[in-house]
């Protein structure tokens, strides 16, 4: 039997890709690419000693969902494939829904329509919108999204849950990442954006590598203890190995689960900076910028749920984020390409 990866050339696809294999999973990976290269499933193939089975196509195609299931043995799946770039969701809100829910429909009904009715979803920390008080739990009730992005995460959360609700059959679980870094530590996998990063390590390591001049950080006058933004980081690889644990708990029949994957620690952008300069030696030359639309001052997960009912922590602390980035970037100066 097979796991079917929805988006699994992508940045945390790619590296869950070798977190399966070196579990001894199959792994068959659906993607169109749109956001990612077929370079890494090379670089999985590469770590791991075996070949992913790649197809390129779309999630919004039932024929090749269809011609998935129709080759290849599929018990469950990873499904990771949307697009996530927070300030296009709000210049493209028709894209965006379309693309992550009616293609998660799509997916969906094709999985049940060929009797596979485990998923483990890609949601996001963002549903918490802006919480009340941190850190946040699995029951801290979800919040106003900012944008058309956080919002596909979190109507896809319901509809996922309503549908488990309809039909018992159903193995649903939801994880909800904080903000993934870091990279693979052999240097030959990592995150590969588009154009400018939006996110704050690849911006960092952009800056490090010396293609963009200096960061700019988003605000200084937060209600945060140095008025910068806090956010929990969490190593790719370790959020990587919670979707191991997590189709784990499907394999138990889980019914539908919500978990938080964090580390639990809140990480300023200036301690990142700081932190990034002590890991790696490179300086950051930055310089304060107004604060940025639809940020919050503070987020980070209580993630004991998931330690309790999957055994999993995160393992790699900031040090390792900054040093893994950093190594991929400075191997990869124009990442995959
Ligand atoms: P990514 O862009 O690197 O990976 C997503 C992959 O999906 C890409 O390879 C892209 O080509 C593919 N894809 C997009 N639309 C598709 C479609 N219609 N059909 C087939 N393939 C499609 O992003 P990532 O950082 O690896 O994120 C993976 C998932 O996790 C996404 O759902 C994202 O929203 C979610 N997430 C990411 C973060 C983060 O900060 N990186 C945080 C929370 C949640
Ligand atoms: N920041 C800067 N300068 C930059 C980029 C970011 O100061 O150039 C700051 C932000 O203001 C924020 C922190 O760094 O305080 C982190 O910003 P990111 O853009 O890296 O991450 P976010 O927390 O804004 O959002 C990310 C993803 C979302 C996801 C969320 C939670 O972009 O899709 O993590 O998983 F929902």
């Amino acid at each position: 039997m097979a796991v079917l990866v929805t988006g699994g050339a992508g940045f945390i696809g790619s590296h869950t890709c070798v977190e399966l294999q070196n579990a001894g999973y199959d792994v068959v990976v659906l993607d169109n690419l749109s956001n990612s290269s077929e370079k890494s499933l090379e670089r999985v193939a590469k770590i791991t000693g075996k070949e992913v089975k790649f197809y390129k196509g779309d999630i919004l195609d039932r024929d090749i969902l269809q011609k998935i299931f129709d080759n290849e043995k599929i018990d469950s799946c990873i499904h990771f494939a949307g697009l996530k770039a927070v300030g296009e969701s709000v210049k493209k809100p028709w894209e965006y829904y379309n693309n992550n829910i009616t293609g998660t429909l799509t997916l969906v009904d094709v999985m049940r329509k060929n009797g596979c009715k485990n998923i483990i979803f890609s949601s996001s920390s963002t549903v918490y919108g802006t919480p009340e008080k941190v850190p946040v739990t699995e029951k801290t009730p979800k919040g106003t999204c900012t944008n058309p992005y956080g919002w596909t995460k979190s109507m896809l959360e319901q509809i996922l849950s309503d549908i488990q609700f309809a039909d018992p059959e159903w193995n649903v679980i939801l994880l909800r990442y904080f903000n993934p870094i870091g990279a693979h530590k052999s240097g030959t996998m990592g995150e590969d954006p588009n154009g400018i990063p939006n996110n704050l390590m690849p911006y960092i390591t952009q800056v490090a590598v010396g293609k963009l001049p200096e960061l700019g950080v988003f605000g200084d006058d937060y209600d945060t203890p140095d008025g910068t933004g806090v956010r929990d980081y969490i190593h790719v690889v370790d959020l990587a190995v919670g979707h191991v644990k997590a189709l784990k708990k499907i394999e138990e029949k889980a019914g539908l689960k919500i978990y938080n994957l964090g580390t639990g620690v809140g990480y300023s952008v200036l301690d990142i900076v700081k932190n990034f300069e002590e890991a790696t030696g490179v300086k950051i030359p930055y310089s304060i910028k107004p604060r940025r639309d639809g940020d919050i001052a503070e987020n980070y997960a209580d993630a004991s749920l998931a330690k309790e009912e999957l055994g999993w922590v995160a393992e790699n602390g900031i040090k390792e984020m900054c040093e893994d980035s950093w190594r991929w970037q400075k191997n990869n100066p124009n990442g995959y390409n």
